[in-house]
């Protein structure tokens, strides 16, 4: 038993996600935690939103409300959804908390103390039009590195090339469009990140168990062009974290607020202050899963997010942390996805391209979107939605496969033996090769998900059901209960127990129904297996169950194609 801590990236307060939002960090990690709790690991899984800088005062604008109603509103929307989808956070914060406040002036503090904040006067763009400064987002341009022409002022959506506002080609206002801009002087501090470029080097380098994708974005900002530059830490917003000095002042930066993307991360930490201050709990109770001078010297700590996030959680997060000087716990494995994409194109926000969370779960329960985007998850290469495809693998994988067979024994079982599992005849060659077998799946089940190899795992969990499934129609207990009822028994006996062992494992990937699975088999134990024989015999003869309800519908043609069409233009 070991503690393990895992953080999602945390999504951004404006609007609901997409599903290429969902696949790219928090159902992974929800799977992970899952997963780990199963194997009676001790485990803290954080999320939370990320509701400053100006994606939150763009959104708010639009919505007409004040932000930070904006915010709160929004926040407990997306905690509805998250919990729709059965997202298992043990504390889903907020990056505006008091907690986050604090921490990210203290940390800032910190930095200063140590020399790597500079300050510098920057040369911003300013909007006539809009009587403002406009950083970030605010601001839409082409991208110089890729050409992408609808590259924001921070970051390309496109190459996932960091920006400053002023890198942009042919530069045009997001709040008006208005491309009457010019470049004015303004104080910001800077996080000298590149006086830590040898830290932050050697630091990746002995992270040998990363993927690649993971690294070798990470070196590509370290050592691309002129390597790590510094980064801007601050804004001229209003919406934010104040710029202070830990708990003093820092003249000359009246008005201002830290830059989304110093604090925003920092929310990892602060969020587990949260989970506390909710739970009734002590600061030493977090403090044990952060700091290493206070007990999480012997967590392991696992980041999920899409390719966008890495840089800055291989650079900026860790040389906020590293240069803090301070003991907090780093980042061991960092497990970052590539896209998802829809129907032959980009899911997109902006545009309202796609599936978003809400309407998911309008159309289906979330089993049904958590096997289908878990089993296709981006991770090698991006990967793409299609109706075709969701319809078939629901229907193949969870309905014919999972859903049949249990439904298939239980009912075989209550016309031929009644409600309960029947006693009497042996175990022979067959029912000891898939023993045998099964063993040998699980530990191939297990290595994928303890590597976070998530399409790895679905195919693997998925060949265990496929195994119970040939065992079944192979022995036949409804032919062999004509000639031999005793053995017919036995085989019922094992199949019920299998339903079990399904809905055990599957409890990460597919928890409703796994739960329903459980309760049909009136099972409250849902440890997991320690000894396979053991274990598939543990529904003993006379053990009462019920036959559950349809666990999975298949999906008619006459349903996609109308989804299809439905989800086919844009959200407005
Ligand atoms: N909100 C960001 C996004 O959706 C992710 C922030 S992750 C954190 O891309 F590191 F800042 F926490
Ligand atoms: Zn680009």
């Amino acid at each position: 038993m070991a503690r393990h801590l895992i953080t999602s990236a945390i999504p951004y307060i404006n609007g609901i996600k997409h599903l290429g939002n969902l696949v790219g960090s928090q159902l992974p990690a929800d799977l992970y935690a899952r997963y780990l709790r199963a194997r009676g690991h001790e485990v803290l899984f954080l999320c939370a939103t990320d509701e400053h800088g100006t994606p939150a005062e763009l959104a708010a604008a639009k919505a007409g409300k004040p932000v930070a109603d904006y915010c709160a509103e929004m926040h407990a929307v997306q905690a509805e959804i998250a919990d729709g989808f059965r997202l298992s956070f043990d504390h889903f914060g907020r990056s505006s908390s008091p907690q986050n406040h604090a921490l990210t002036q203290h940390f800032a503090g910190r930095l200063a103390d140590a020399g790597l904040i500079r300050e510098v006067s920057e040369k911003q763009v300013y909007s006539n039009a809009d009587g403002r400064f406009l950083p970030d987002r605010y601001i839409e341009g082409t991208c110089p590195n890729c050409g992408y022409d609808r590259a924001r002022g921070d970051q390309c959506e496109n190459c996932t090339k960091q920006l400053d506002p002023t890198d942009l080609i042919e530069p045009r206002s997001a709040v008006s469009g208005s491309t009457d801009l010019e470049v004015r002087e303004t104080r910001h501090l800077f996080l000298c990140q590149s006086q830590m470029k040898d830290e932050l080097d050697a630091w990746i380098d002995s992270k040998s168990d990363w993927p690649v994708l993971t690294t070798s974005i990470a070196k590509k900002w370290l050592h691309d062009g002129d390597g790590l530059q510094d980064r801007g830490i601050t804004r001229d917003l209003n919406w934010g974290i104040p710029v202070r000095r830990g708990d003093a002042d820092w003249p000359g930066m009246e008005g201002k607020v830290f830059y989304v993307w110093f604090d925003a991360p920092i929310e990892y930490i602060a969020c587990a202050g949260e989970w506390a201050a909710a739970n009734g709990l002590d600061d030493a109770d977090w403090e044990r899963w952060w700091r290493t001078d206070k007990g999480a010297g012997d967590v392991r700590y696992t980041q999920f997010m899409g390719k966008d996030n890495v840089p800055f959680h291989t650079l900026s997060f860790p040389a906020t942390v590293l240069g803090s000087g301070e003991p907090w716990k780093l980042v061991d494995h960092l497990k970052s996805f590539n896209y998802l994409n829809y129907d032959g194109g980009q899911f997109s926000t902006s545009q309202g391209r796609g599936i978003f969370m809400d309407q998911a779960l309008e159309i289906l329960p979330a089993d049904y979107w958590r096997w289908w985007l878990l089993s296709h998850a981006p991770e090698n290469s991006d990967s793409e939605f299609t109706w075709e495809n969701f319809q078939q693998s629901v229907n193949k994988d969870l309905a014919d496969v999972l859903g049949n067979f249990v439904s298939r024994i239980t009912k075989f079982c209550r016309s031929k033996f009644g409600q309960e599992v029947p006693a009497g005849g042996t175990f022979g060659a067959d029912e000891e090769a898939l023993i045998s077998d099964l063993s040998e799946m699980l530990k191939r089940y297990e290595q994928a998900m303890e590597s976070m190899e998530v399409r790895k795992s679905a195919a693997e969990l998925r060949a265990i059901w496929a195994r119970g499934n040939e065992y079944l129609q192979s022995v036949a207990p409804w032919t062999e209960f004509k000639t031999d009822p005793e053995q017919a028994a036995a085989q019922t006996r094992l199949g019920l127990n299998l339903a079990r062992l399904f809905a055990v494992l599957s409890a990460p990937f597919v928890p409703d129904a796994s739960e329903k699975i459980l309760t049909a088999l009136r099972s409250e134990d849902n440890a997991w297996p320690d000894g396979m024989a053991e274990f598939l015999s543990a529904l003993r003869p006379g053990h009462d169950f019920d036959v559950p309800d349809v666990l999975f519908a298949k999906i008619s043609d006459e349903q996609s194609e109308e989804w299809q069409s439905r989800f086919g233009g844009t959200r407005v």
